[in-house]
């Protein structure tokens, strides 16, 4: 109490910016959303939300309506109005390689630095290679005005899709990586709200004060554990269908050891998304770069591991559906297959390196006639896999399918009814690609099953 709360801007309002924006200005800030595409910022300054994120649009329209949160093209208004910047950009993957493209980062900071006036924090928000807060911090002081202090931070994000915004009001960590006491100050300051709320609910936010690298290293670390996790569990399930064994009830009774833990133990089609396959590719270029390129080896393995599990769905549809499986995969002309899902996992539209979305390309590609549904992804699959059919309900999907795939595990689809599904689909056979379904009501509404890791 006291110090007045320093006013924030996140600059870039895609899905991180815009989730950010929103929840600290529901957190009580005064904030700034910044973006050059005027379009994004005429529909987020309307109450308009471009992505689907459960309880972002009440938060977007509460806080309009309450004028805490406003968004703008002008960095000009940006540097007039903020003490404390987020750089919340996205650093795609490279069109030339495996490593980060940082374009968007460099462009922020020197569209801001020059119109800066006094003392001010920016803070990076966005994935990077290791190195990236050093040289944000050479290009912020060489673009800003003489004598104007610009000081930097690095505090990684760690939200879940689907997830976003309670992840970044109740976060189960903060990291601010900084070099002054005034930073490390400011940061506190910024974050006040947060570690205000969980005092109010009986939780408390733990902070790591650490050095720029340090920072920069655990989101990449914390995401390359996750992926090796799944590639960890992917590959147990190879060996269980070798051994006729359970993946399912293996990923259990290891779960129960809390060392191990038991999330992040589900077999299935490989992990996708905008994060976790882009930064496990960009983290071993960047060790490759700095001489540690033999430490992340095994994190291709992981890679290699994720992309061969799809090719699984191929074959067990040859094998449900009798057909050869020759080198360049079966042939399942005629065959209507009812595609479930196409978002990258459930709870969200967004299709990026969906590894749903690619077993339903290799489907089609094989000369089958599949049909899609799913629940929220259908706009942006259809836009990657144009040429197929997309309906609009289960019951739709299913009705006339020689064989139906699950690919995401949307609740829709763990609830749906085994026997009322049985009664519109010409053939009963299922493939458990996320390993969702309660098989033992399946198998005892008379469909064979296939899930992935399991004994037929
Ligand atoms: C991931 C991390 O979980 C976040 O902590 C991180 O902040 C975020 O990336 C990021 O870097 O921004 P997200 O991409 O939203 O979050 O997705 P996850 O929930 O991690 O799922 C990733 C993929 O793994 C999905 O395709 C999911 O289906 C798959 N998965 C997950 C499995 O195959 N098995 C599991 O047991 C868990």
């Amino acid at each position: 109490s006291g110090a007045p709360k320093p006013r924030l801007t996140f600059l870039g309002c895609g899905y991180l910016g815009s989730t950010y924006a929103a929840c600290f200005a529901e957190l009580g800030y005064e904030v700034l959303g910044v973006d050059i595409d005027e379009a994004k910022i005429a529909k987020l300054s309307a109450g308009e939300n471009p992505i689907h994120e459960p309880g972002l649009d009440e938060l977007l329209k509460h806080n309009l309506e309450s004028g805490r949160l406003k968004f703008t093209t002008s960095y000009a208004q940006a540097a007039e109005f903020g003490d404390v910047h987020f750089i919340c950009v996205d650093t795609p993957q490279r069109a030339d390689g495996e490593a980060a493209d940082l374009s968007y980062v460099e462009s922020v900071v020197t569209t801001l630095a020059p119109h800066l006036t006094r003392r001010t924090l920016i803070v990076g928000k966005s994935t990077v290679p290791v190195g990236t807060a050093n040289w944000v911090e050479e290009l912020a002081c060489k673009h800003a005005p003489d004598g104007v202090d610009v000081q930097i931070a690095w505090s990684p994000e760690f939200l879940r899709e689907g997830f976003a915004c309670e992840d970044v009001l109740r976060p189960n960590r903060v990291v601010f990586g900084v070099k002054s006491d005034w930073a490390r100050q400011m940061l506190y300051a910024a974050h006040k709200a947060l570690f205000e709320l969980a005092a109010t609910e009986d939780r408390e936010v733990p902070v790591v004060v650490t050095d720029y690298a340090t920072a920069e290293l655990v989101k990449v670390a914390a995401n390359a554990f996750l992926a090796t996790k799944i590639s960890f569990i992917n590959a147990m399930a190879e060996v269980c269908e070798a051994a006729g064994a359970d993946v399912t009830l293996l990923a259990k009774s290891i779960g129960y050891d809390s060392r191990i833990g038991n999330k992040f133990l589900r077999a299935g089609i490989g992990f996708g998304g905008g994060c976790l396959p882009k930064d496990i590719r960009a983290f071993q270029a960047r060790a490759q770069e700095i001489g540690a390129g033999e430490a992340l080896r095994f994190l291709h393995e992981v890679d290699l591991v994720n992309q061969r599990r799809r090719n699984r769905v191929l074959a067990l549809a040859a094998d449900l559906l009798d057909r050869p499986l020759g080198p360049a995969g079966p042939d399942l002309a005629g065959v209507r297959i009812a595609v479930l899902g196409a978002a990258f996992k459930p709870n969200t539209d967004d299709v990026r390196n969906s590894p749903g979305l690619a077993v339903a390309k290799a489907l089609a590609k094989a000369n089958a006639d599949i049909v899609i549904y799913d629940p929220e992804a259908t706009k942006n699959a259809r836009r990657e896999l144009p040429d197929v059919e997309y309906v609009t309900s289960l019951t739709e999907a299913v009705t006339g399918a020689d064989l139906t795939c699950v690919v995401t595990a949307w609740d829709e689809f763990r609830r749906a009814d085994p026997h009322a599904i049985g009664e519109l689909a010409s053939a009963r056979r299922i493939i458990d690609g996320m390993n969702c379904l309660d098989h033992a009501s399946w198998i005892a509404a008379g469909w064979d099953y296939r899930g992935m890791g399991r004994p037929i």
